[in-house]
């Protein structure tokens, strides 16, 4: 089908008679927009009607599967509040955000090669507390220590010095500090980057958990028989003058889910990073005393495309 062509896939068998009573209702809504001032608007309602009606008569949609539907969303917008946000939810595990990143960063990784970006997810806080360098993120949270370290640079190769970034990971049993109800701050801060560009902090190794699943999203991937479990990782966001923030995580190699498959579709090569388990009485980068704790290490060089890109 071109661009603009607004006929219908999959209508083998239906009527031609049929098909011009659902081709004129098509072409009659989208003539509906034609008086929008926005022509962006304009195209965006123009192309989701297409696209809409599209589906609706190439699956032969039932007046049930409307209803339920309906229903769905209904119940997404109930659930839907100040901290839960059931729609984003959906965008994810359709793949409509990682979909909407890719168009967005074109240049970024293909022209420029600056780090990727990847889903926001919902668990970010404008209020996480700041950290010195080599600080410690946990606030209390179970897990494993992990030592964090990289730099943060343009695309010249030049070092970004305070570079505000922003960190944050569920604990050991795979819940954010804002999924308890007690008000913990904790697995989570920000920092910034020294003048060479250097940033490092102790966070946790990260372990895998599953999204939000208690509401219409997760019962939808039970219906499908889809796991709502996200390989393991650290979201960090990273903003400095005159260059594009970039949202991202970095991912565990060898987390067997990245296999299996991330739940929202997020997981990118080259945010695969190697976390070294480092045994317990390995001294620490910070001479850090952890007893006889094991713990691991890893290493993220971030690169921020310009703010243009
Ligand atoms: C997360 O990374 O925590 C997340 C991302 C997308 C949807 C739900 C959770
Ligand atoms: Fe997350």
């Amino acid at each position: 089908m071109t661009e603009t062509s607004t006929t219908a896939s999959g209508t083998g068998g239906i009527s031609s008679e049929q098909q011009a009573v659902e081709q004129q209702l098509v072409e009659t809504v989208i003539a509906s927009f034609d008086k929008a001032e926005d022509p962006r608007l304009k195209q965006l309602m123009q192309s989701l009607t297409k696209h809409l009606h599209n589906f609706i008569r190439e699956v032969r949609l039932t007046e049930d599967e409307w209803n339920k539907g309906i229903e769905f969303l209904t119940a997404a917008g109930h659930i839907t509040d100040d901290k839960r946000q059931e729609f984003i939810l959906l965008s994810d595990v359709l793949g409509a955000s990682m979909q909407t990143i890719a168009v967005n960063n074109e240049a970024v990784k293909q022209t420029l090669d600056a780090t990727e970006a990847t889903v926001f997810g919902p668990f970010f806080t404008e209020d996480a507390p700041e950290i010195p360098i080599g600080g410690d993120i946990a606030g209390g949270a179970a897990g494993q220590p992990c030592w964090v370290e990289g730099t943060v640079k343009d695309t010249s190769g030049n070092p970004v010095p305070n570079a505000r970034i922003e960190v944050w990971e569920a604990d050991d049993d795979g819940f954010y500090d804002v999924q308890y109800t007690d008000g913990r701050v904790a697995g989570r801060a920000h920092l910034y980057s020294d003048e060479d560009g250097h940033y490092s902090f102790w966070g946790l190794t990260p372990t895998p958990y599953p999204i939000p699943h208690d509401g219409p999203v997760g019962k939808m991937l039970e219906a499908v028989g889809r796991s709502p479990v996200r390989a393991s990782h650290l979201h960090f966001m990273v903003t400095a003058q005159n260059l594009r923030t970039l949202v991202t995580h970095i991912f565990v190699e060898g987390d067997p889910q990245i296999e299996i498959g991330d739940s929202v579709f997020g997981v990118k090569d080259s945010l695969i990073k190697t976390f070294d388990q480092q045994p317990a009485g390995t001294p620490t980068p910070d001479g850090r005393d952890l007893a006889a704790q094991a713990w691991a290490r890893t290493r993220f060089d971030i690169v921020l495309a310009p703010a243009e890109a």
